[in-house]
């Protein structure tokens, strides 16, 4: 349904989206995930014909978006991540409109933009000005967008974002709906759970590059040791011990999280972990925890990055 062929956007001397390549079915759910800055909206708005590429093109449906902008923006709708309402208007005016440019009659609009209004939990507040909504309500009217136009390709970039937790397995459950429809979905986010429970597949980006693409259970399955501790010590873990670590055959990998603090992927975790502590016990570097976890999409952006997610976050978009 899409294909990006070295799709590129450069922001002056800043490679925003660096040469992707990448190819999304019909009626699946694609996960982009990756820190702030790794290039996600960016890749999302030229996919919409909001943005031009810089190189590379991409086509959507079976249209070009350099070429037949047009026809494109027949396919698809677009759930920005920054909301884009007017401020004087009111959610119910907001969506109204929305329906009647997608050719809903009156009786319609009527009875389906009611629907979604409650459906998104802002029915109370319909009638209040855009200004005045918090950013989580904003971010609901956005969605509901979605929700009324039904497109055949929907880009929902970071929809839960500032939204409670009761909101957002609403949200998810809706978006979920849509694909069972029939649309393509296309799911920004820098949330690891969010991708994880809602994408057939996801393409986890990093400075404009996409690292790697799957199933998020091939993902998890693919990283090399499959099972995983998280060590945290009483004091700063030293080069020997992490190098005595490595040497184990059944540790796979290893990435510090803080000074004192290190998760090992690893084989056999129950026969290994005894050595484990008795090597931290001798060489002086008590253990003030340990802990055994399942593989997330953090550890496939770690193996890949050699940081976390959280960690990329903080270092923030530099390249
Ligand atoms: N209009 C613009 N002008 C200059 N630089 C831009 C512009 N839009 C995006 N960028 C830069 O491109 C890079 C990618 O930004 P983008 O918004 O695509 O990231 P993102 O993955 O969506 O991040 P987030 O999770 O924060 O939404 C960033 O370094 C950003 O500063
Ligand atoms: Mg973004």
């Amino acid at each position: 349904m899409i294909q990006t062929i070295d799709l590129t956007r450069r922001f002056e001397d800043l490679v925003a989206v660096d040469r992707l390549n990448l190819n999304i079915d019909e009626g699946e759910i694609f996960g982009l995930l990756g820190p702030n800055g790794a290039g996600k909206t960016t890749t999302v708005l030229m996919l919409s014909t909001v943005i031009k590429p810089s190189d590379g093109t991409a086509i959507v449906g079976e249209y070009d978006v350099g070429k037949n902008p047009n026809d494109v923006r027949k396919l698809i709708g677009i759930c920005f991540q920054e909301p884009k309402l007017m401020w004087v208007s009111t959610p119910w005016d907001v969506l109204n409109w929305h329906a009647k440019v997608c050719g809903l009659s009156t009786q319609e609009r009527k009875r389906i933009v009611r629907q979604v209004l409650e459906d998104v939990n802002m029915w109370d507040d319909r009638k209040k000005k855009v200004h005045g909504l918090s950013g989580g309500m904003k971010k609901r009217v956005e969605v509901a967008k979605i929700l009324i136009q039904r497109p055949k390709i929907a880009f929902i970039d970071e929809p839960t974002a500032q939204i409670d937790v009761v909101g957002k397995h609403k949200i998810w459950n809706m978006i979920r709906e849509l694909r069972e429809e029939g649309s393509t979905i296309i799911l920004a986010t820098n949330e690891l759970y969010e991708a994880d429970r809602l994408s057939d597949r996801v393409g986890i980006m990093h400075k404009g590059k996409m690292l790697v693409c799957d199933t998020p259970k091939t993902l998890k399955d693919s990283i090399p040791g499959g099972d995983i501790i998280e060590i945290e010590l009483e004091k700063e873990a030293n080069q020997k011990v992490l190098e005595e670590l490595k040497d184990f055959r059944e540790v796979a990998d290893l990435a510090l999280l803080k000074p004192n603090k290190l998760k090992v992927y690893l084989n056999k975790v129950e026969e290994i972990i005894p050595q484990i502590m008795e090597l931290f016990l001798k060489r002086g570097a008590p253990m003030r925890s340990i802990r055994m976890s399942e593989p997330s999409l953090d550890d496939v952006f770690v193996h890949y990055t050699g940081l976390t997610i959280e960690e990329a976050q903080k270092k923030g978009p530099s390249r």
